[in-house]
């Protein structure tokens, strides 16, 4: 019989599975996804041939190259997305852009700019696309721009830079004519974004419950967006504290309309709902 019908996963094994991922990635799934991680499991067993969720589970806590955990954390992570997502942010970080570039005596160069939890790219993709169109009419603006994720799978779509047309709903004509080039794949059409654009971009794969992050300089604007949402508040308490230590003073940090950063302790300055600054 086949795997995808044939399993069941006891409540069990789903707390094994649970706890694994809260472990290495701080995803908090509380008690009510037990559908959800079977289903999104499955594709994992039927790729494997395993016969029950506790022969994988076994066998992902045995992989010593911890690859089939990154797998499992790739098929588990909601990457939810799209280009100018909440776009005040991005006017936000234009006029700061602009205010820091410009500045006499002390102006910030380059500015650096991460995109932590940036899923299949749309967040990077829009950042980059301000932060050229700005260095158009800014003498003197520089910046340094790094996503990063967990998951390899949307960092390998992030790296590809391919659009559906439906995806580039929001992005201004003008941007549009600007930075993306119509191709044709796989018998559809499709955008893809300009290579030189694309190149500005270092992507790379960071777990935000790694104990340090590890950069050389210090941060100017951190988006964290709709990640959080995912942490329970003591794992959010201490990746705020890693992001204060990381940022530069006087630098921001963005999170998602939808979260805040009320009910946990932490020592940056509220500005306005979803930005925070280091004083
Ligand atoms: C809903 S997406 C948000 C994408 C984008 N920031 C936005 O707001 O449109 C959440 C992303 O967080 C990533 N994520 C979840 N846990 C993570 C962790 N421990 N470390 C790094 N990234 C993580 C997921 O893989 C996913 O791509």
């Amino acid at each position: 019989m086949a795997t995808d019908t044939a399993a069941e996963l006891t409540r069990e094994e789903y707390d094994l599975f649970r706890d694994l991922i809260y472990q290495h990635a701080g995803i908090n799934l509380g008690d009510q996804k037990l559908q959800l991680v079977r289903a999104r499991l499955g594709a994992r067993l039927r790729a494997g041939g395993f016969s029950s969720y506790r022969e994988y589970y076994n066998f992902v806590k045995g992989d010593r190259s911890g690859q089939e955990l990154t797998q499992l954390i790739d098929a588990i992570s909601t990457n939810t997305t799209h280009l100018f997502r909440e776009a005040k942010h991005f006017d936000f970080l234009a006029e700061t852009a602009r205010a820091w570039a410009t500045d006499r005596r002390n102006p910030r160069r380059p500015i650096r700019i991460w995109s932590a939890g940036c899923s299949s790219g749309e967040e990077p993709y829009t950042i980059v696309m301000t932060m050229d169109d700005l260095a158009r009419r800014t003498k003197g603006l520089q910046f340094k721009l790094l996503a990063t994720d967990i998951s390899t799978r949307v960092l390998a779509k992030a790296q590809r830079g391919l659009f559906e047309p439906d995806k580039l709903a929001k992005v201004p004509p003008a941007f549009r004519k600007r930075y993306f080039v119509s191709v044709r794949q796989d018998g559809r059409d499709m955008f893809e974004i300009r290579p030189e654009i694309r190149g500005q971009i270092r992507f790379a794969r960071l777990n935000l419950m790694d104990e340090r992050f590890p950069f050389r300089n210090k941060i100017d604007i951190i988006f964290c967006r709709n990640v959080m949402i995912y942490f329970d508040r003591p794992t959010q308490e201490r990746l705020v504290a890693k992001f204060a230590q990381v940022l530069a003073p006087g630098g921001y940090l963005l999170i998602g309309h939808s979260e805040s950063l009320n009910n946990i302790k932490h020592s940056l300055a509220y500005v306005m709902p979803t930005v925070y600054q280091k004083k």
